[in-house]
């Protein structure tokens, strides 16, 4: 395909495999999959949640990836312009819209919990938790919750820090900060950890997480692994395509999806691997929920020796997982704005930036002054999420799949992906039947 202008690319495959997991690498991980796990019948659950990730996480990463380097382009134009060069519709462009939109829906609420992550780091280093009860520690969350004025101010820094980084460019702002935030991030986890196995609870963390209790397995729960696949490789939001579209010919996908599928894993394994030895040497609840994090964990680091500096740790780590996610999140809004206007990519990722920022305002105030302010029922934070998780994601990515292996020609596809005939043939049965099956029983189920 001719380019009459040149387009970003990452400067090596590492930088791009760094910002790839970068983006994997969030709340899904640090919070959700380990919380999972626990409740799901731990190596059972494991277990199903791989199958998962094989069968229709990693083909449609690498559809979207596929996709995104063959259009060059933001994810609106690249889904029209690879369309029509394989003789299709351009209204598949659609598919890049919802993508876009719903990354821009995300970005907004995530700026949200990324602000209380930045917070909490601070409260943590300062000594705040130190010597709380259970009730002062639920109560100073409850209070944070109810102010709007702190929510707004760690939204907008947490917001200025991913338009700092996206306004520097691919390789020189996300490629950069990635390779700076990620290995960081994988020490600290390190040294989580490390604490962990001191703890006296790390066995029964490891019982927790691996026991395998296949009792527990029914159809909610694979509804849920398969929910968590997609989410946690950022599927669905025309990420994976804008960073495809700055991607070398070079590069393998299949071998590369491996990597970011693998290290998003482990990550998540671990970041169970130190958290719940702290919940359970203190004798706390390990199933807490969504106050895991900001209830449960403060709690602990409050009261434990060295507590404000793995606090401070903890909450550094979430901060990482949360911006590098953020960056992920702007960018193919960015690419869009600064490809569709006269706008420099500073001035692109400003406005990007400012609209983000505006409607995660309207999160944020649900959490109190708009808490009585209920569209179809839900506050505007629970809206963006539902929308977003329920609809937006889940028909993207299905696009996504069912374009690359349905409609793109059969032989380039195999040449890009470099399989033999009998390879192919796995490839094009699960891109074709399994990973869109999938994606359209959980969508489905959810409605
Ligand atoms: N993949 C991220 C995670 O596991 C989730 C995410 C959502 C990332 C939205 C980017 C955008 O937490
Ligand atoms: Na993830």
């Amino acid at each position: 395909m001719a380019k009459t202008h040149t387009h970003a690319q990452w400067s090596s495959r590492m930088g791009f495999v760094l910002a790839a997991t970068g983006s994997a690498v969030g709340l899904g991980n640090i919070w959700k999959f380990p919380y999972m796990i626990g409740q799901s019948g731990g190596a059972a659950f494991v277990l199903v949640y791989l199958a998962c990730i094989a069968m229709i996480g990693l083909p449609i990463l690498v559809s979207e990836w596929m996709i995104g380097r063959r259009g060059q382009k933001n994810p609106i134009n690249t889904m029209s312009e690879v369309a029509a060069a394989n003789g299709r519709s351009r209204n598949w462009a659609v598919v890049g819209a919802t993508g876009v939109l719903g990354a821009f829906l995300i970005l907004s609420f995530y700026s949200v919990i990324g602000g209380w992550a930045l917070s909490y780091m601070g409260d943590m280093a300062s000594g705040s938790f130190s010597g709380m009860d259970k009730e002062a520690v639920g109560g100073a969350f409850t209070a944070f919750l109810a102010d709007p004025g702190s929510l707004l101010v760690w939204h907008s820094v947490f917001m200025a820090l991913t338009v700092g980084v996206v306004a520097m460019g691919v390789s020189g702002g996300l490629e950069r900060a990635s390779k700076l935030m990620m290995p960081a991030l994988g020490i600290l986890l390190m040294v989580l950890v490390a604490y962990g196995t001191t703890t006296g609870g790390f066995g029964a963390a490891v019982q927790y997480l691996f026991n395998p209790d296949w009792s527990k397995l029914d159809g909610k729960v694979v509804l849920a692994a398969l929910g968590h696949a997609f989410f946690t490789l950022s599927l669905g939001m025309g990420i994976m395509m804008a960073y495809g579209s700055y991607l070398g010919q070079d590069v393998n996908l299949l071998r590369t999806a491996r990597t970011v599928v693998l290290m998003d894993t482990v990550i998540a394994i671990a970041a169970g691997l130190a958290i719940f030895p702290i919940v359970f040497a203190n004798g706390l609840d390990p199933a807490a929920g969504p106050g895991l994090i900001f209830v449960t964990l403060p709690l602990a680091f409050g009261n434990i020796s060295g507590g404000l500096v793995l606090g401070t740790i903890f909450f550094l780590l979430l901060t990482f997982a949360a911006l590098t996610s953020a960056i992920s999140l702007l960018e193919p809004v960015v690419e869009l704005v600064e490809e569709r206007t006269p706008l420099s990519r500073l001035g692109a990722t400003a406005v990007a930036g400012m609209a983000t920022w505006a409607l995660g305002i309207a999160a944020l105030l649900s959490f109190n002054v708009w808490g009585d302010v209920l569209i179809f029922g839900l506050n505007i934070f629970d809206l963006l999420d539902q929308l977003t998780s329920k609809f937006l994601l889940p028909l993207t990515g299905l696009g996504a799949i069912v374009f690359a292996a349905w409609y793109l020609d059969r032989d380039s596809v195999r040449k890009e992906l470099g399989l033999s005939a009998g390879a192919f043939g796995v490839w094009s049965f699960v891109a074709r039947f399994v990973a869109p099956a999938g994606v359209l029983i959980v969508f489905v189920s959810n409605l």
